[in-house]
């Protein structure tokens, strides 16, 4: 009795991911009253219950305790993710935004995406399998280097452009873009080295859910870490693959001054 009580646990132990949330935080797929965005990293916190399940009407106060609680990201960068975000809202003066807000195209929403195929082409809220192979085919090692996601990024840009009629970029989505790049090398990598592990990462785009064995992190996340970081993939995209807008990103200064100045994002 007590031995199969004990197999059945191990078993358990075995199939389920070992994550370390209380039960509120378990991840649930979103049900079909639920919103979802172009953002796998909001929908992940939507998806494990830091962010309201519904994916909507999130205020700055929801934002930042979800970022904190789940990220251990510092609120004066939750607040400019906020500040970002309520510009999706198409209402006057609103307090708060949805994620169905954020696909928004052209306000954060862009072509040339990691895992979403362009407006032009369709759906931008949801992973497309083509879009993200091609990514991947960037990434053939187990752990993916600081150079090869800021190539990886390049890469989709400039395929993007080759092919989409529509093609839009402006100084904002080219910071937007280098800013999803960081985060996902701080959230889910290794800080120092700017790297991460590809397994990790490919789990997270496509689920949509925190990796196993996945753990708040004690360090928190500072503004001044996502522009250094930011700033270091720029330095690492090549000549070859060089965006238009190097010069004027080329430091974490730069990005700050372009990312807080406002009015121009
Ligand atoms: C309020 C905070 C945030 C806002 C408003 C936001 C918004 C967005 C938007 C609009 C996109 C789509 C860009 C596109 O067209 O590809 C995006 C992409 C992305 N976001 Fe977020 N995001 C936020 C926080 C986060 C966090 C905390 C993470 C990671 C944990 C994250 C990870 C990513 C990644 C990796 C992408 C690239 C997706 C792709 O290229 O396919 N974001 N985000
Ligand atoms: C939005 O705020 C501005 C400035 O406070 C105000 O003049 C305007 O009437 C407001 N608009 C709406 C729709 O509430
Ligand atoms: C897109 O292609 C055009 C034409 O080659 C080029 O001028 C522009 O800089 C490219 N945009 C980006 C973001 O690379
Ligand atoms: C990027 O390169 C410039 C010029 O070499 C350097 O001064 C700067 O420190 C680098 N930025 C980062 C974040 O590594």
């Amino acid at each position: 009795m007590m031995k199969a009580f004990l197999l059945s646990a191990l078993a358990a132990a075995v199939v389920t991911p070992s994550q370390a949330f209380p039960s509120e935080n378990e991840w649930k797929p979103p049900g079909p009253d639920d919103v979802r965005g172009p953002c796998p990293g909001l929908n992940t916190l939507a998806n494990h219950g830091f962010l309201p399940r519904d994916g909507r009407d999130i205020d700055a106060d929801t934002l930042s305790g979800a970022l904190m609680e789940a990220l251990n990201a510092e609120p004066e960068l939750a607040g400019i993710f906020f500040a970002q975000a309520i510009t999706t809202n198409p209402k006057p003066n609103a307090t708060t935004f949805s994620l169905s807000d954020v696909t928004r195209h052209n306000i954060l929403e862009h072509d040339g995406s990691l895992s979403r195929q362009d407006a032009h082409y369709g759906r931008i809220d949801i992973l497309n399998p083509t879009v993200f192979a091609e990514t991947l085919s960037y990434f053939p090692d187990p752990v993916i280097e600081l150079k090869q996601a800021a190539h990886a990024r390049r890469a989709r840009i400039v395929a993007s452009n080759r092919t989409n009629p529509e093609f839009a970029w402006s100084d904002a989505t080219e910071r937007n873009s280098v800013l999803e790049t960081a985060i996902y090398l701080i959230a889910f990598g290794d800080r120092e080295a700017g790297s991460v592990s590809k397994k990790a990462l490919v789990y997270f785009f496509e689920h949509e859910r925190f990796p196993p064995g996945w753990e708040t992190t004690n360090k928190a996340i500072t503004l001044d870490e996502l522009l250094q970081m930011a700033g270091r993939i720029v330095n690492a995209t090549t000549t070859e693959s060089a965006s238009p807008l190097d010069d004027g990103f080329a430091t974490a200064g730069n990005v700050a001054h372009g990312w807080l100045g406002g009015n121009e994002l």
